[in-house]
């Protein structure tokens, strides 16, 4: 069997590799169209950080796993195609902030069909609204009437960081598709493919919509159970309650659960914000205000902590940071990732150059470059930014610490000695409650947490 991939992202990457080394009987391309990521994917150096990967693509690289631009070919000669293009949210026109801007998606479908003599089982691979498959469709029933092709709705539930564990042992693998014979068929195929390592009672079959709603559901749910806990958090620090102590005391409670229990300076990522707005977009273009201002309530609940975050520092620090050193200890969404899409770390670092401070920012996986297009900022302000090897580094003369990412490594950062080389008093914010506050504080610190009463 030959397959391919449309899209050499966070998704299509690992995901392939997975596929490609765990069925060494298909021959998997990933094809794109950015010929510096694919060259990227073809060295030594991958275009994305992620724990594991880089051993399973050295394994399958030129076995039967190949990066190429080559996409018509891949797409002539592949019998299933995965799409996993970017889908961000609209900035433009109708949807704006909003929507899902679904260009990518479409222009594979319209490649696909212009490409394919023979059928083809389409895979959406890209979170998409409810209904897209039907766009896809559409263009494709449009452009070659004459040729059956399938599409099929394979969501992604991958986290980036655990990636490789997420893809190997996963909770569940969702496949949707049509209930006509055809689509039987085809959903029957991509079972066939993870059946290869993936237990059959692991598979989830449905229908097309059913499976493109569970994505935005369960990006919902679980962006909601961290909005809710941050909820509490703010109320933690009113009351003398610690929010670790809370989501511990609640996480047992076997209706509730241990996980993504974890209070921060606020999510992260390609997907919870994005998803939610898109969830309220389609509730809004289906007549249900109600239902979009309920889940609207989460994206608030996650602006106000990154903003709350920023407030206790200025207050910490008599109300003003202008001119202050402030040392900014992780820049991606969430560690073991160099991902910085949607990072809080933006808003927050965009808020304190605003107040005028100087930001020292260390981040083990994120380059300088990526730090300055994600903040995407006139020079001037860029210029307020130093950018540094070490934590250590940043910290040094320093008037208060932030910790942003969760990063194994800032545990072991030596706070005796970077208490010596900072301005008094020393302050640090740990916003992902991730240091053993009561140790920082006996070395001399003021310092805070999140949901620390
Ligand atoms: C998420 C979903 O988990 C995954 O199933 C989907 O396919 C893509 O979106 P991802 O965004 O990669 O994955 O990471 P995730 O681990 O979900 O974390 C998202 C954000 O929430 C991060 O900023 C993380 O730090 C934050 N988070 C997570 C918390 O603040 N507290 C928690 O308890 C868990
Ligand atoms: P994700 O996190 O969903 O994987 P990324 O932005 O990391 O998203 O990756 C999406 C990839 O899809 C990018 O590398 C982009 O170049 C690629 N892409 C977008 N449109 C097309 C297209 N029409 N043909 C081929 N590749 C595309």
């Amino acid at each position: 069997m030959k397959i391919c991939c449309i899209g050499a992202g966070y998704v299509g990457g690992p995901t392939m590799a997975m596929i490609a080394s765990k069925c060494p009987h298909i021959q998997v391309a990933v094809v794109d169209i950015n010929q510096e990521r694919i060259d990227a994917w073809n060295s030594d150096t991958l275009p994305i950080y992620e724990p594991g990967l880089h051993e399973i693509v050295q394994g399958a690289r030129g076995e039967n796993l190949y990066f190429s631009t080559e996409v018509d070919r891949y797409i002539q000669e592949s019998e299933v195609i995965f799409i996993s293009v970017n889908t961000p949210t609209k900035e433009y026109g109708s949807g704006l902030g909003q929507a899902a801007d679904l260009r990518f998606v479409e222009a594979c479908a319209r490649k696909i069909a212009e490409i394919s003599t023979t059928p083809k089982i389409i895979v959406e691979k890209s979170t998409v609204p409810v209904r897209t498959a039907e766009m896809v469709q559409t263009i494709l029933k449009s452009t070659s009437p004459e040729t059956p092709h399938q599409v099929v709705s394979n969501p992604e539930f991958l986290a980036e960081g655990t990636a490789i564990t997420d893809l190997l042992d996963p909770d569940r693998v969702l496949i949707g598709g049509e209930t006509t014979v055809g689509g039987k068929k085809a959903v029957e195929k991509v079972v066939e493919i993870y059946s290869n390592w993936v237990a059959k009672d692991r598979i989830i079959t449905t229908n097309l919509w059913s499976s493109e709603l569970s994505k935005l559901t369960a990006n919902a749910f679980l962006a909601q159970r961290i909005s809710s806990i941050n909820a509490i958090s703010a109320l933690c620090e009113e009351t003398g309650a610690h929010v670790d102590e809370v989501a511990r005391a609640i996480g047992t409670d076997s209706r509730i659960g241990p996980k993504f229990l974890k209070s921060s300076v606020g999510f992260g990522g390609s997907c919870f914000q994005k998803d939610i707005l898109n969830l309220c977009y389609l509730c809004r273009y289906f007549r249900l205000p109600e239902v979009a201002e309920y889940w609207e309530q989460v994206i608030h609940m996650n602006e106000y902590q990154k903003e709350r975050f920023v407030r206790r520092i200025l207050e910490a620090m008599f109300n003003t940071v202008s001119g202050k050193k402030i040392a900014i200890l992780g820049f991606a969404f969430k560690k073991d990732t160099n991902d910085t899409r949607e990072s809080p770390a933006i808003a927050i670092c965009r808020r304190l150059l605003e107040e005028k401070a100087t930001l020292a920012i260390y981040d083990p996986k994120v380059s300088k470059q990526a730090i300055i297009n994600s903040l995407n900022l006139p020079d001037e302000q860029i210029d307020s930014i130093q950018f540094c090897e070490s934590a250590m580094e940043a910290c040094d003369q320093s008037h208060c610490i932030a910790v942003l990412t969760e990063w194994d490594e800032f545990r072991e950062i030596n706070f005796e000695s970077v208490y010596q080389s900072m301005i008094k008093p020393a302050i640090l914010f740990d916003g992902r409650n991730l240091l053993d506050l009561e140790k920082i504080k006996a070395i001399g610190f003021n310092a805070k947490g999140i949901g620390v009463g």
